[in-house]
């Protein structure tokens, strides 16, 4: 197991970069190559861990994915939504809670059985919430601890019975397992999302010509014969770039552009709660590909301070609260998370995990049942942090661990190319250093 030790850095990030490209289309763009008849040349994909665990799956669907890490390119070649037959063992979606539902949305109209498991995180993560919208398509499926957690099993058939829901949680992960499943309904399927997520699905299947209409909050997905094969350019994701976006706003003196950045309105909440506290950054070069919007992002050093956050940008920066929290410490004044309890069931219990950090490096926080309340400005101490294996965690707090006045340790590390492979690379890039990586 890695942990990286983090000397204070007391210079400044410069320079233009290209972040990973975005870990939410890479997943849909190969589960859409599958779907649709042809080949789909899908460019800037992401190579992390848990987008390889989505293409270790669907392989084993009996469909070609051909890999070529060097050019960020995969090629999915497929004969399309009916074609598709029942894996030989068991599908394995690693950390992946976008993997595991997204695929078992689309193991309802693959006939046969399809089990999926994954890592110790991953099988303690709520799988009730799309178990039971799904057996409306009238396919067996359940999951251990009484359809709790994974493994999942579900027993496809070529054609489903169409969905009627309403989503309790806003969660892109269930609507989107919801909608690959109405594909193959015998009728509409028509899904409420009364607090809109991310809508990346939508977008992606309208562009390869499915029916999928929005009508205030309801969504419906009308059935599809074909789809045929498109390419898809997959822009940075402003996930991982809010690391980075982080680091430059805390470091005086720093100027940096984050080339080419997805910039969904349904992903940018952490863009808007940075400028409500004073952050600088704005887009360039805006424009669209597949109805996704793209730009570049230009940040640069500002002083904050704390805010409420609406919780209404909760869902649009459900990812983004761990650097965010950061952001918050050193913020002068206090800033209040609510309404976001769903970080409780995330990779690891992010609402107690950032708590315990902070605590760890000298920081002022309270942790609620929904969020958190955190007081600035603190100059971290040094300490250890535990990651718990939850890659944003511990990218989160190395960034806290730069901007700190002693060593810092995060341990367990290794998490992080879970989604962002190349961070300490990237760090380096724009010209910081600090960080150094010890076998533990
Ligand atoms: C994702 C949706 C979100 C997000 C996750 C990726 C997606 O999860 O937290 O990292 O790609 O659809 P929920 O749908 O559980 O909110």
């Amino acid at each position: 197991m890695k942990q990286a030790v983090i000397q204070p850095f007391a210079g400044k990030l410069v320079g233009s970069i290209l972040c990973p490209r975005d870990k939410s289309l890479s997943h849909r763009a190969v589960m859409l190559g599958t779907l649709s008849e042809g080949e789909t040349v899908i460019t800037g994909f992401s190579f992390c861990r848990d987008c390889l665990a989505t293409v270790y799956c669907i392989q084993s669907w009996g469909v070609e994915v051909e890999l070529i890490p060097q050019e960020e390119k995969v090629i999915v070649r497929s004969e399309g939504l009916f074609h598709l037959r029942e894996p030989h063992d068991v599908l394995n979606a690693e950390n992946s809670g976008t993997t595991i539902r997204l695929l078992a949305g689309m193991a309802t109209g693959i006939p046969g059985l399809s089990v999926f498991t994954g890592d110790q995180s991953l099988r303690q993560r709520p799988m009730g919430r799309i178990i039971e919208p799904l057996r409306q398509t009238g396919v067996e499926i359940g999951g251990r601890a009484g359809d709790r957690f994974p493994p999942l099993f579900v027993r496809g058939q070529s054609r489903v019975k169409p969905i009627r829901h309403t989503l309790p949680v806003p969660s892109a992960q269930v609507k989107s397992a919801l909608i690959l499943a109405a594909l193959k309904g015998e009728g509409p399927s028509v899904i409420d999302e009364p607090v809109a997520s991310r809508d990346h699905t939508e977008n992606m299947l309208r562009y390869l010509g499915a029916s999928i209409k929005k009508q205030g909050t309801t969504i419906v997905v009308n059935p599809c014969t074909q789809l045929h094969a498109k390419a898809f350019r997959l822009p940075g994701d402003a996930s991982s770039a809010a690391f980075l976006v982080a680091l430059a706003t805390l470091c005086p003196d720093s100027q940096i552009t984050i080339k080419d950045v997805g910039v969904n309105p349904h992903r940018i909440g952490f863009l808007h709660c940075l400028r409500m506290m004073g952050g600088k950054w704005r887009l360039t070069n805006e424009h669209e590909e597949f109805g996704e919007a793209r730009a570049d992002l230009e940040v640069e050093f500002a002083p904050l301070r704390g805010i409420e956050i609406p919780p209404e940008l909760i869902p649009s920066l459900i990812d983004e609260i761990p650097i965010l929290s950061i952001l918050a410490s050193q913020a002068e004044g206090k800033t209040v998370i609510s309404g976001a309890e769903e970080l409780r069931v995330k990779e690891s219990d992010r609402i107690a995990a950032i708590a315990q950090g902070l605590k760890a490096l000298g920081g002022r926080v309270e942790e609620k049942r929904d969020g958190l309340i955190i007081y600035g400005k603190t100059t971290f101490t040094g300490g250890v942090v535990e990651s718990f294996g939850d890659h944003r965690i511990a990218m989160s707090f190395i960034i806290a661990g730069l901007t700190g006045s002693k060593t810092v340790v995060v341990k367990d590390v290794d998490c992080i190319e879970i989604s962002y492979p190349r961070f300490f690379t990237d760090l380096a890039t724009l010209g910081c250093s600090g960080v150094s990586i010890e076998e533990k």
